[in-house]
């Protein structure tokens, strides 16, 4: 489910948040190692993320922090526990929502992001006065290391749908390990499914200044990823997510142009309804010579209605929507609407030329005119269910 952030005030420079499943392996040296990398003039806190790992990642990593908190006072250590296996996006949203840090970092367990990389992602920060900077595989000097041609391939995949469909300029979308100014995050919904985080910060936080900077992946050494299929294919549905947040941009287009462009793709699908309506009744009539014309223009009608819905559906309406019962719903209201705007148009061509003497021509194309207006309208409200005026 979506998860408004809200930012609380800034008490320490910097928070590193580490989400872990079942990094028993991994994470003292991976706590030991951001200690180490850690400029000395730089408190912290780090915040641990567990999703109750049958490894006892949790208690390891609250033990750790203890005698390392004794160590070293530059260190605040929180280990937050919860109930089960939640994905990767919404451990790290539990993250920030914990964080006090002005300045965010994420980061991997696995020891894949090598801690001395932090140092130089702050640095940036603060040079380049940028919001966000990404750890990146995918521009000069960053390299990925250990991991298999398929699943290299995986990655290069997942990023050109990002540079593509979504318009992203950064060269690695996907990269788990990034910094940002937590302040700039403030009342933004988050989609907390599965291992997108940066990418969806990158389409919703609107002109925050990003920076690259280079580092190498290293496959990890122990336990296992848990990158599954199931990611894979949210990944997909959230890119389409985002695809429709970039486009709908609600404040940044005029409700008038976004109605008058609604309005266009419905006449034109209309009009391609017409099309559709007259070459199957012509294909028809002309493959069964003995079919009944009027059975043919059925034929014709239920296409061109089918292939309107459809249309309207998917493009003029940017429904993706197709649980069965809504959609056949759906079917029966534009069908229904559809035969109502026949019967109006008729009923206003007839009293157009009988009462108001109005030629045929110009009575069929204001008859036509009200009825589409109509029809646009009510499908719009009621089968679409959107405001009129939006
Ligand atoms: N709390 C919690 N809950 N942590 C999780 C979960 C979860 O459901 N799933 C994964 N993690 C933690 C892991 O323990 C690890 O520290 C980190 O998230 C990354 O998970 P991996 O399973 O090691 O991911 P990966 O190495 O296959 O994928 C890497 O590359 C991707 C891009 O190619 C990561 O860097 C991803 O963040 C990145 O998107
Ligand atoms: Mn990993």
């Amino acid at each position: 489910m979506p998860q408004e952030l809200v930012v609380k005030q800034d008490k320490m420079p910097l928070s590193v948040i580490l989400p872990t499943y079942n990094e028993s392996q991994n994470i003292t040296k991976m706590i030991d190692s951001i200690a180490e990398a850690l400029p000395r003039n730089t408190p912290a806190e780090i915040i641990v993320v567990d999703d109750n790992s049958p490894d006892g990642t949790a208690d390891i990593a609250a033990n750790h922090a203890a005698s390392l908190a004794k160590q070293d006072k530059r260190f605040r250590i929180r280990v937050v526990r919860r109930a089960g296996k939640q994905g990767l996006s919404s451990a790290i949203l539990a993250g920030v929502h914990e964080a006090t840090g002005e300045i965010v970092v994420v980061m991997d367990s696995d020891l894949s992001h090598p801690a001395h990389t932090i140092p130089k992602m702050l640095e940036e920060i603060k040079q380049s006065k940028c919001d966000i900077v990404v750890a990146s595989r995918y521009i000069k000097g960053g390299a990925i290391s250990g991991w298999p041609f398929k699943r290299k391939l995986m990655s290069k995949g997942a990023t050109k749908i990002a540079k593509y469909s979504l318009g992203i300029k950064v060269k690695d979308p996907m990269s788990g390990f990034f910094a940002f100014r937590r302040h700039i995050i403030h009342g933004i919904k988050f989609d907390s499914i599965g291992y997108k985080m940066l990418l969806e910060m990158l389409v919703k936080v609107k002109g925050a200044r990003i920076k690259e900077i280079p580092y190498t992946f290293t496959n990890r050494c122990a336990g296992a990823s848990k990158l599954d299929s199931e990611v894979v294919f949210d990944y997909i549905r959230a890119v389409w997510r985002l695809y429709r947040y970039g486009r709908a941009a609600p404040s940044e287009r005029r409700t008038s142009v976004r109605f008058f462009s609604k309005a266009g793709r419905f006449y034109t699908v209309g009009a391609s309804g017409l099309l559709i309506n007259y070459l199957v009744s012509f294909i028809l009539t002309t493959l069964f010579q003995e079919i009944w014309y009027l059975h043919a223009a059925i034929v014709g009608i239920t296409f061109s209605i089918t292939s309107n819905f459809i249309l309207n559906k998917i493009w003029t309406f940017e429904d993706m929507d197709f649980v069965a019962r809504k959609t056949l719903l759906q079917y029966g209201m534009f069908a229904g609407f559809s035969s109502f705007g026949a019967l109006v148009q008729l009923g206003m061509m007839y009293a157009l030329v009988e009462y108001q003497g109005v030629g045929k021509e110009i009575a069929l194309v204001l008859a036509v005119g009200a009825a589409s207006i109509g029809n646009f309208l009510l499908n719009k409200k009621w089968t679409f269910k959107e405001k009129v005026w939006s």
